[in-house]
């Protein structure tokens, strides 16, 4: 068997088989197989998609390239979620309290950002001291004592996704749908979880942009689920605006925070409650109505933000601290109507150019700085209203974020 002849086979639109895609990956893992050799593959895959059957059989290879997380020794039914990557997207800090504080335990590996997509773990790596990296038994043992926890990735959870996403993420394979559903699913089966939801961002700043493809991807990820006994459910949410107010990571803490606390009521609040509810509902095997009900419950009783405390103490955070910048500049309207729509794909860029992600694997984070929306879809505006306010430190630039707002 070679390398070359398993990239023609597929720039071919042959079917490889499970030999095959073992050499090439596992070849890949191990470095007898080149950057430029496995980059074509994915570049091949990208284009002509792949089977059911060869799926299938990468999720297993992607699963046994590392350990799996057993949670059958933690009582009650376990539930993990996953969103595809968007621009605001703080839903876990606010669920998984949510579900904790109503018994359902939420064990979750997160991942940092990618491009102008944020990741949980940068979030929480927002609030001082907060301690991201679990063992094993740290994660187990926290998830024990309050019912949540949520922590980055372990190295040995999946490698081979690992590798194979940095190496997407700078070959333009990253919107393949086969190889999304494989690189999800293999680790949400790894993290142990009896239950999963998955939430789909179509749209402008998302990776999936039609309603189509996501529903491919849905009914691909449900296939791949009941394959390992896994209940899967999807929801398909779109990303064209940022969810909620706040872009950048203490400033989507903060938003998180306030949402729990019930003080904010935005397109995040009702995509908690949708991803929340269908949670509760698949976790306690009640209907959709009386889940809602749940919810709404636990925030207004207080308890989710309790639980959201209990467990940044748990991990050492010290929320008190979390910084966000003072530096701010507005920026005003230079029309009046109605706002249209706001572009997350902008919005998300320019929080990346003020320093809230990396456009290079190694640079350092800026907590501090970001984007808000002081006003969103539907307002109306007066010129000189202010649209957004970007908090700065050291670049100070508004990237003419004016042209993320249509106005009407
Ligand atoms: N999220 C993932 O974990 N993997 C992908 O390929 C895309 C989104």
């Amino acid at each position: 068997m070679n390398i070359i002849d398993i990239i023609n086979k597929k720039r071919n639109n042959l079917e490889l088989s499970r030999e095959e895609l073992e050499f090439a990956f596992n070849g890949y893992s191990n470095k007898t197989v080149e950057d430029y050799q496995m980059s074509s593959l994915l570049m091949a895959i990208c284009i002509r998609g792949m089977s059911d059957r060869e799926i299938f059989d990468l999720v297993d290879i992607f699963i046994k390239s590392g350990e799996t997380l057993d949670l059958s020794g933690i009582e009650g039914v376990k539930v993990d979620k996953h969103s595809t990557g968007g621009v605001g997207d703080k839903t876990t800090l606010v669920i998984a309290p949510i579900l904790a504080s109503l018994g359902i335990k939420v064990a979750k590996m997160s991942g940092r950002g990618l491009g102008h997509t944020g990741g949980t773990i940068d979030k929480l790596e927002a609030i001082p001291n907060f301690k991201v990296n679990l063992t094993k038994d740290e994660f187990l043992k926290e998830l024990e004592d309050i019912g949540m926890v949520v922590s980055s990735q372990t190295d040995s959870l999946v490698p081979l996704d690992k590798v194979i996403y940095a190496l997407r993420d700078v070959t333009a394979t990253v919107e393949s749908i086969p190889l999304i559903a494989v690189s999800i699913m293999s680790k949400k089966i790894a993290s142990g979880a009896d239950k999963i939801l998955i939430d789909i961002k179509v749209g402008k700043g998302a990776l999936i942009k039609n309603r189509n493809d996501a529903n491919v991807l849905k009914d691909l990820m449900i296939r791949i689920g009941s394959f390992y006994g896994k209940e899967v459910k999807c929801l398909i949410s779109n990303m064209d605006m940022p969810l909620g107010f706040c872009v950048g990571n203490a400033l989507e803490v903060a938003e998180a925070i306030a949402i729990l606390d019930g003080k904010v009521k935005n397109n995040l609040y009702n995509l908690c409650i949708e991803i929340a509810m269908n949670m509760v509902s698949m976790a306690n095997s009640i209907s959709l109505m009386e889940a809602r009900k749940k919810v709404v419950g636990a925030i207004e009783s207080g308890e989710a933000y309790k639980k959201f405390m209990e467990f940044i103490s748990y991990q050492n955070g010290d929320i008190n601290n979390m910084l966000i910048s003072n530096n701010k500049m507005e920026i005003k309207s230079l029309k009046s109507g109605v706002i249209k729509s706001i572009d997350a794909l902008k919005v998300g860029e320019v929080s990346l150019h003020l320093g809230s992600g990396r456009v290079k694997k190694d640079d350092k984070i800026d907590y501090g700085v970001g984007v808000f929306l002081n006003k969103t879809v539907g307002d109306r505006v007066a010129v000189n209203d202010t649209l957004c306010t970007l908090y700065y430190n050291k670049v100070k630039d508004d990237f003419g974020i004016i042209e993320a707002f249509e106005i009407e």
